[in-house]
């Protein structure tokens, strides 16, 4: 049993047995610009569990009895770094033509009905920005196509007869209890103006709770991106700043699945340091000032 504060050596061949372990489990590639990272929290990891050899902890890993620790590892290594309002520019594309346009679309099939996908949601601020641009457009969208509903007051957030469902998933567990948790520090809310903070959060204390009708629209819950069974049916799929951690192959791979997981005409959005250039010819790119997107290349009509 390895002594807490020793510092175990890392044999080539057992970093790239665990290097290769990651990849298959959640997609995440660690090349050697990488490396020193996982280095880093396998020796932590290791101490945790009192082993003394990376090739005993990997035969935990991939033991029946190793499952709740893979987990713990893969949590370790994910970088979660995410905020409210993120890459402003895409979201007024979002919000002004994708959702113009999705609603505009849908209305004419008398399709009362949004879903969207937040994969990779860290702690929920993307999933609850896209639920509050949602709610937005909605309100706007309503005022133009009155539907002849009667509301009941208070005014519900979202307008009936349509349906807002934010799908907000990760591999983290603990991300996505912040999440559904949903309270946030004045620092994490430093990029929601004052408008948004009246509308959709109450000051509990020192923190920001998200109001029960926003809290109500997103839904947490836990998917590894490297598995092939996804969530169906979207309209709208934002997975941002999470493919840069795959390597070209999986971004590929997920890039299909994501085609195959969007409705027609849907759109992807993916990170300001990621593009899908040279990875699939099923997707449109469009854009707006700085912001860009991706629409599926079938369209309903
Ligand atoms: C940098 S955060 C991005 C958060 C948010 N999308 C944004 O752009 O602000 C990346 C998130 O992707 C998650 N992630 C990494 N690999 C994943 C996988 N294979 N399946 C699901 N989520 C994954 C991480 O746990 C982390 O919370």
């Amino acid at each position: 049993m390895a002594s807490p504060s020793l510092q175990m050596q890392l044999s080539d061949s057992e970093l790239k047995l665990l290097q290769a372990l990651v990849y298959q489990e959640c997609g995440m590639h660690f090349d050697s610009r990488r490396a020193h990272f996982l280095q880093d929290r396998l020796q932590r990891r290791l101490r945790e569990c009192r082993l003394d050899s990376f090739y005993s902890y990997y035969r935990l890993l991939i033991s029946e009895e190793g499952k709740a620790e893979l987990a713990k590892l893969l949590e370790n290594l994910t970088v979660n770094e995410t905020s409210f309002f993120r890459n402003k520019a895409q979201l007024e594309l979002f919000h002004k033509h994708v959702l113009d346009d999705l609603l505009r679309r849908k209305q004419e099939r008398h399709d009362f009905s949004l879903r969207m996908w937040s994969a990779g949601c860290s702690t929920g601020q993307e999933a609850y920005t896209m639920a509050m641009l949602a709610a937005d457009a909605l309100s706007y969208h309503c005022l133009r196509n009155p539907s002849g509903h009667e509301w009941t007051l208070p005014k519900p957030l979202i307008p009936p007869p349509w349906k807002v469902e934010v799908l907000a998933s990760d591999i983290s567990y603990s991300v996505l209890r912040a999440g559904q948790e949903a309270t946030y520090s004045e620092s994490q809310m430093a990029s929601v103006d004052y408008n948004y903070r009246l509308r959709h959060f109450d000051k509990v204390g020192d923190r920001y709770a998200v109001k029960k009708p926003l809290k109500e629209l997103v839904h947490f819950d836990f998917h590894n991106l490297k598995t092939e069974y996804l969530p169906q049916h979207n309209d709208v799929i934002f997975c941002r700043n999470v493919m840069m951690y795959f390597d070209e192959a999986e971004q590929k791979r997920l890039v299909e699945k994501f085609s195959r997981c969007l409705n027609a005409g849907g759109y992807l959005f993916v990170g300001h340091a990621e593009s899908l250039l040279g990875l699939t010819d099923r997707f449109n790119m469009i854009y707006r000032d700085t912001g860009t997107a991706y629409q599926k290349t079938e369209v309903n009509s």
